[in-house]
């Protein structure tokens, strides 16, 4: 497995191999690497000939300067990881390959109003971050294909809505959320949980299963509000937000027989902030 740390590095390497049309798939990660990015990686083979995971904390996509500073970076264990799971390579740049003018270089794009719901009202910004570096990391690697995980599940709207707002020829392959047996959605933010947080997480994957067990005994309005009450006299838990959305717009649904509805949550345990989502149908 060969690791790049400047874009030029990359390049060189990746060029006889789009020459002899290979097909190249990127997985772009922040580190902090788990099984379900590694599912990513696995899914990348099935779909391409090379497999390029990239590995940067991109400052631009946090806005709270505290996660920023505590976001896990265990690289020699990401490594290791990749390395077992047959990656053929790094791209683990610094800020300064990425934002050779400083990470408060300036972008906005349009990504349409389901830029500013859910995770956008709670996360200012946070969109224009994620495509802003998806951007440079699809200039850096040019793939036939690029990996992302329905666990962020606007985020992969916000990419497609990049993807269109640029008109780049990169297939998206959105891949399943991988769990722990007990349903806790894998997350890179699980080690900052306490161990009674860990108890208290299972609210967030036991109240989406509760409308996926239930969607057609309830309206949407009893829906949203049982799976809300699980929330209730948890401590140390605090809902952000429990919708059932289409899966379009992240509106919220008007009606059960819309085509694509999802159940989308976020909530703090303990100073954790986690999110989880199921799709309906
Ligand atoms: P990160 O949180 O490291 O996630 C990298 C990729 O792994 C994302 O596509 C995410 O959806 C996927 N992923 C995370 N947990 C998963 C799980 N339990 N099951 C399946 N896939 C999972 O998302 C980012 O990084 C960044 O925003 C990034 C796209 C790299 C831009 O900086």
């Amino acid at each position: 497995m060969e690791i790049f740390k400047t874009k030029a590095a990359l390049k060189a390497f990746l060029q006889p191999l789009k020459a002899s049309a290979k097909k190249i798939a990127l997985v772009p990660t922040m580190g902090a690497l788990h099984n379900g990015h590694i599912s990513l990686i696995k899914l990348a083979q099935q779909n391409a000939d090379i497999i390029i995971c990239s590995i940067f904390v991109n400052p631009t996509q946090f806005t709270d300067p505290k996660d920023l500073e505590k976001y896990p970076r265990p690289i020699e264990h990401d490594l290791a990881m990749l390395e077992d799971a047959g990656c053929n390579g790094v791209f683990m740049p610094d800020v300064e390959e990425m934002y050779p003018a400083g990470a408060d270089e300036a972008w906005h794009i349009d990504l349409g109003n389901a830029e500013f719901l859910l995770e956008g009202e709670f996360r200012k910004g946070h969109y224009q971050g994620v495509t802003q570096i998806v951007k440079k990391l699809f200039d850096a690697v040019e793939p036939d294909v690029a990996m992302f995980g329905q666990k962020d599940f606007q985020q992969v709207l916000m990419i497609k809505n990049m993807l269109a707002y640029f008109k780049l020829p990169i297939t998206i392959i959105t891949c399943p959320i991988i769990r722990e047996d007990d349903g806790l959605a894998m997350s890179s933010r699980n080690i900052h949980l306490s161990a009674s947080d860990r108890k208290h997480s299972l609210v967030l994957s036991k109240s989406l299963q509760f409308v996926i067990d239930h969607f057609n005994e309830y309206s949407l309005e009893e829906l949203e509000s049982k799976a809300k009450s699980f929330y209730n006299n948890l401590d140390g838990v605090e809902l952000d937000y429990f919708t059932i959305a289409n899966g379009d717009t992240l509106e919220p649904a008007k009606s059960k027989d819309e085509n694509n509805l999802v159940a989308l949550v976020a909530a703090k345990v303990g100073s954790t902030r986690l999110i989880d989502n199921m799709i309906i149908k």
